[in-house]
């Protein structure tokens, strides 16, 4: 059994790459194979993850240039993540989409041909609501939304839920809301204990336990290609995202293995690619 979660806010700067990146690591970490997807043409996910897209596939060739799934996915340094790198040209996706047929399906549909050499999919999407991140709920068997415990949290939220029904309505029956996942808090203000009881009285049992706090080591670890086990495993924000995947596997993980793939099995993990290869 395989499960796609796309990580979604049309709200900017919520914390969705930070999730996608280190949700992704810690169900690695726990022994199960994860494929990173990063739909967003800012490719914070897949700089995030050290991973270079240079001279390599995208999910951009995947959506518009015909490119099969299988030769778009490649290992990581990281033991048991394989990743869809992003690249600037996505940016296009968005436009040249529009004269594909069917083109809501086009990340399903490919998706669909790889899924079960996975245990989980987690798709890190855009800042919008458009095609991009349609095609992300599409593909997705659930969704999970970074709140940020800011002013304004709950903006745009509604138009959000409403796509989602859009989409279940028309194309993805089964989207279910994996969870609303409260970001950046800070314990010691008002406003983000006032956020925390706003959320959880609107999305009640939808809304994870796991609260991601504020914590600069989560900003810190991206610039140096690491998810945060790899940059300061004792952190909070560490705690807490390994409190987020333990959350969602409902079971406790037990981190007993070689974390990193030795250097030599990084260099051939960089040339060849993982499903295609050998
Ligand atoms: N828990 C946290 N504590 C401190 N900083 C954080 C935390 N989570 C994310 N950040 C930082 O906040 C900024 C926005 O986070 P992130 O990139 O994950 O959001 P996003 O929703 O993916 O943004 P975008 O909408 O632009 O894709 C980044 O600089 C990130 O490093
Ligand atoms: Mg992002």
């Amino acid at each position: 059994m395989s499960k796609i979660i796309g990580i979604c806010n049309q709200k900017g700067g919520t914390g969705k790459t930070t999730t996608a990146i280190n949700l992704t690591s810690y169900l690695g970490l726990a022994g199960k194979k994860v494929l990173l997807v990063d739909m967003d043409p800012q490719g914070n996910a897949t700089s995030g993850l050290g991973f270079n897209p240079e001279n390599k596939h995208s999910v951009y060739d995947i959506i518009s240039a015909g490119i099969g799934v299988e030769e778009a996915i490649y290992p990581t340094q990281w033991a048991n993540i394989s990743i869809i790198p992003s690249h600037i040209a996505l940016t296009g996706g968005e436009i040249e989409l529009v004269n594909i047929e069917n083109r809501e399906l086009r990340l399903r549909d490919e998706l669909k041909k790889v899924k079960d050499a996975f245990s989980y999919v987690i798709i890190d999407a855009p800042p919008s609501l458009g095609l991009l991140t349609v095609n992300v709920l599409v593909a997705a068997d659930s969704v999970a939304v970074p709140v940020q415990c800011e002013y304004y949290a709950l903006e745009g939220i509604s138009k959000l839920l409403h796509t989602i029904e859009l989409i279940r309505d028309r194309l993805n029956p089964y989207l279910d809301i994996e969870g609303v996942l409260l970001t950046m808090a800070d314990f010691r203000t008002r406003l983000t204990l006032q956020v925390i009881e706003e959320v959880r009285k609107f999305f009640k049992e939808r809304t994870f336990n796991t609260i991601i706090p504020r914590n600069i080591k989560l900003a810190e670890a991206p610039s140096f290609g690491k998810p945060i086990h790899f940059y300061d495993p004792f952190c909070v924000g560490a705690k807490a995202y390994l409190n987020l995947a333990e959350e969602i596997l409902k079971e406790k993980v037990i981190i007993n293995m070689p974390f990193r793939l030795s250097s030599e099995t990084e260099s051939q993990a960089s040339t060849n690619n993982l499903i295609g290869g050998n």
